[in-house]
This record gives C-alpha cells, structure tokens and sequence, in this order.
C-alpha cells in the first residue's frame, strides 16, 4: 500500500475535512469518498474528441448486442479520479495527479509477431483506423468494486484485420509502456514491468472486446491508460491493459502481469464469475461506485449471451 505523505496540491476545504474525518476511511476504501466531496484534483484536460460515429443499430439492438446498457452511467469525476494504473501509484485516488503531466503525443504502437503485415501506427492513425463508436459497458474490478464506463474506441478485430494474423496466430500478447523516468511506479518492483496482458485470438476478434482512445466523448485521460487501452468487459479489470505499445500475435498464451504476480489468485482467461471466489474475497457481489449498497456479480458481468459460446466445454471454475 503507499503510504506516503497527501500532497499539497490535494486542497480540501475545512467542511470537507470535518466530514471526511467522521467517513472518510470507510467510504474510500469503496471509492464512495470522491462521490460525496468532490473535490478538485489536479489532473490532465482532455479534449473532445472528433469523428465520434452515431451507432446505425437500434438502441434495443445495441443492447441486445451489449453495445449499450440501461444502467445509470458512474459519475465521470469517479471514472477520472479512482484507479488503478500501478506505473502511476498503487493509491487509487492518487492516480489521476501522479499521471496528469504523462504525455501522449510522440506514440507509436507496433503490431507483429504471426501476421502477414506488420506495422507500427502514430496516435493520429490509431485514431482513425476505424470509426469511433461510443460503448457504453459495466467494469467489474477483481477488488469487487464496479463502474458503468461509456467509452470509445473501436473493436480490436478492426486493427487485427489490417495486420493480417497468419493461421498460425493462436493468441494476442498486449504490452505497456515501459519507461520509469515518465511512469515512476515502474522504479518500484511492485509489479514485474512492462505490464502484459493476453488474450486467445478468439476473444479478441469478439465484437465487444475493444481498443478504447476516449471516454464521455473526451480523449483518454493519462490515468485511464492514454493513448489507447483493452476494454474487455466480461472479464475481470485488470486484463485491460493501459497505454498500449506493443501488441503481438502469438502461436503459444503469452504471460500475464497479474498471473505472474499471484498464479493461485488470477488466472489467464479472468473471466467474470460470481461463484468462483478469490481466494481473499467472494466474488458474489459488487460495490458499484457511486451506489449504496452492494449488487450481485452477474455472469460473464452480464454479458454471458453475447460471451459463453466462446467457452463451450471449458471447465469456467478452473478458469478463475
Ligand atoms: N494497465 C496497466 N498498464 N497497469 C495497471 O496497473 N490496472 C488494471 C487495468 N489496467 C492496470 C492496467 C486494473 S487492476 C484495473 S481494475 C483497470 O485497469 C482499472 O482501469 P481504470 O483505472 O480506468 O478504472
């Protein structure tokens, strides 16, 4: 845990210190803290983004096709100010003040390994490989908190398509940015850096797994791993990965951060899943931010009709 002094940039007036002294430990430690103070955090501006492309499906259909929910959206002051992104911080509400000077601008991600066209995009490419669709998911952290995120992005099946996996390419490896001068958790061996995540090619070619480069309309903002991240939203958190690099298709399933980090604990697949707990914690039920009251994981996190053809006869208790 970090427990380094609050920066004095972190202003909190003297009602806000008097109330955050009777529930301030209990309610963030839920991220409900931020919710009923808002207060103002020093943090990256992010513009609006051009080219957004109003959905052509119906809006029973996008949800039907988990494109949209009916679920009230988490307030953005929560999405931008309670995260995970351990290059930055481990302290979640820390993220956003650590990260907000981490730039962009010079970006390339390359793609390669087992496909007939290797290449390497700039942001300005990245952005327009493909129309910018808003999505609104769930995300459901393995910490058991959960948020309703209306990103933007396009479906990674989009990308892959251009590079043309061979018919050797089984899975796809993700990789962050490794650079400690400009992401100082990376000076700590909290985790073993850069950052991986996988998926089977299969999941990736999935219509609702996507490469996000917004959110609320906006870019993304440093601490929601700008430029470009995985969205996946039937698994657990931390397979999205942030600030992406490097992406590679591979024949055999490539490492994982957090698998590595604790193989007893996350799996490769990290499929959501209320009745295979963590071993610390049940995964039957979720805090989702800015709610009272807690609510039932749902399987696959709600997207089991679109998701469980893709698992048909795996054991998904093994498949934590
Ligand atoms: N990606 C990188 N590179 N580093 C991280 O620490 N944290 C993961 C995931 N992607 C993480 C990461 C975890 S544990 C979660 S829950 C989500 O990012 C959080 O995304 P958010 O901060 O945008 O809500």
């Amino acid at each position: 845990m970090d427990d380094r002094i609050t920066p004095p940039e972190l202003y909190f007036n003297r009602r806000q210190i008097m109330r955050g002294a009777l529930v301030g430990s209990a309610l963030a430690t839920a991220g409900l803290y931020r919710w009923f103070n808002p207060v103002s955090i020093p943090m990256a501006e992010t513009a609006k983004l051009d080219g957004i492309e109003p959905s052509s499906l119906s809006e029973s259909e996008q949800r039907a096709r988990g494109f949209a929910l009916d679920e009230p959206w988490t307030p953005e002051m929560s999405v931008v100010t309670y995260n995970n992104f351990y290059e930055f911080t481990t302290n979640k509400e820390r993220v956003a003040t650590e990260a907000m000077h981490f730039s962009t601008a010079d970006w390339s991600l390359e793609v390669g390994g087992l496909v007939e066209r290797p290449q390497t995009f700039n942001l300005e490419q990245l952005r327009s490989i493909s129309p910018l669709e808003e999505r609104v998911y769930r995300m459901r952290c393995v910490e058991a908190w959960s948020m309703v995120i209306p990103w933007i992005g396009y479906p990674v099946s989009r990308l892959l398509e251009l590079v043309r996996p061979t018919s050797e390419a089984k899975y796809v490896a993700f990789e962050t940015l490794h650079d400690p001068e400009r992401m100082p958790g990376q000076r700590t061996g909290v985790l073993q850096w850069p950052y991986v995540e996988g998926l089977r090619l299969d999941e990736a070619m999935h219509p609702l797994a996507i490469l996000a480069v917004g959110l609320y309309g906006k870019e993304l903002p440093p601490q929601d791993g700008a430029p470009i991240r995985l969205v996946v939203p039937w698994k657990y958190g931390f397979k999205g990965i942030k600030s992406i690099v490097k992406i590679t298709l591979t024949a055999m399933e490539p490492p994982t951060s957090w698998n590595r980090q604790g193989p007893r604990e996350y799996g490769f697949y990290a499929n959501v899943n209320p009745s295979v707990d963590h071993p610390r914690w049940s995964q039957a039920t979720e805090q989702r931010i800015g709610e009272a009251g807690r609510r039932p994981t749902l399987m696959f996190n709600g997207y089991e009709d679109q998701v469980a053809d893709l698992y048909q006869g795996m054991d998904l208790r093994a498949n934590f």
